[in-house]
């Protein structure tokens, strides 16, 4: 590669980095995206004061601290970190409502709501933070223990972003000025939103590949939304299983606006989940059900 200049990225330059990040995170990238990567990757080799492209995969590729580091620039660079608090209003009615009835009629406590919450795929926590905050506001008195919220994603980045909890006013756009005054302190100077530490300390941020099983913990519900569009038809299989096998029977899973599960292929009859309305499904109860209606 060190004798092409850094305009753009040649096939077998584009081929090395779009097979590298399909074999590391299962995201498959369109031929059409040469010129937008070449883009971007030239601002990261600038940063890195680096000289070529070869110079950037072999950083991305060498393993250690550094490699690890540059993953999330890398996954920026290739797919959107895009989020915002209280992002589709209708699915948090829902989540208030329905959802919140649904798993106190299926998954009973006498000392009170004791439910796993996924957020995977989080980009920098507003997802989760919703969450934390729609929980509070509709079941006032739980007990913060018992409702676990984790927050997970391939990229470093954007975890550590999740974990300061610091956010600009595009992220709290479609937050109420009252749900910003009773969770978030804004910094006099700087007009930044901090999620004060009452919905801080409810969600717990982990670093996890949706190509891998999740080790620790079996989910009631999980939100897996605005990630399946960079998979192929393979990949969404595998995350689906892969989910499936760490929720409850019954337990409801969360899509984006754009539901794999209609997007043509075979998806729907390869995986079994059960349909309940446009992108939620649950997961069978018994093994006899086979794909969604
Ligand atoms: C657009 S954000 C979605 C954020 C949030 N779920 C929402 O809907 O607002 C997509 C996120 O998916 C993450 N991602 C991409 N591939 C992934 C993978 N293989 N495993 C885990 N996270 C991945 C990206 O790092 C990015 O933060």
């Amino acid at each position: 590669m060190k004798t092409h200049s850094l305009q753009t990225l040649d096939k077998r330059e584009f081929d090395l980095f779009r097979e590298f990040i399909y074999k590391e995170c299962g995201i498959s990238l369109a031929e059409t995206k040469v010129a937008l990567l070449s883009n971007r990757l030239r601002k990261r080799i600038k940063v890195l004061n680096l000289e070529t492209f070869e110079d950037y995969y072999n950083v991305l590729t060498g393993g250690g601290s550094a490699a690890d580091e540059e993953m999330g620039h890398f996954l920026s660079a290739v797919t959107t970190n895009e989020t915002y608090f209280f992002r589709n209003d209708g699915l948090w009615e829902f989540v208030s409502g329905e959802l919140i009835q649904y798993l106190e009629e299926k998954f009973p406590s006498r000392s009170g709501p004791a439910w796993n919450f996924w957020s995977a795929a989080s980009s920098s926590g507003e997802e989760a933070y919703t969450l934390a905050i729609v929980l509070r506001e509709a079941l006032p008195g739980y007990d913060p223990k018992k409702l676990k919220i984790v927050g997970t994603d391939i990229s470093r980045r954007v975890l550590e972003k999740a974990k300061n909890a610091v956010y600009d006013d595009y992220s709290v756009q479609k937050t109420s000025p009252e749900i910003r005054s009773k969770y978030f302190d804004q910094d006099s100077e700087s007009g930044l939103w901090k999620v004060k530490p009452l919905i801080r300390n409810a969600v717990e941020f982990r670093f996890h590949n949706l190509r891998d099983r999740f080790m620790g913990a079996k989910f009631h519900v999980v939100f897996l939304r605005n990630v399946m569009m960079y998979f192929d038809l393979e990949m969404k299989l595998r995350v689906l299983e892969r989910i499936k096998e760490v929720m409850h029977p019954g337990g409801v899973l969360i899509m984006g606006d754009v539901d794999p599960m209609r997007q043509g292929g075979d998806l729907k009859e390869r995986i079994a989940l059960d349909y309940w309305k446009p992108t939620i499904y649950r997961v069978p109860v018994s093994n006899s059900s086979q794909g969604s209606s």
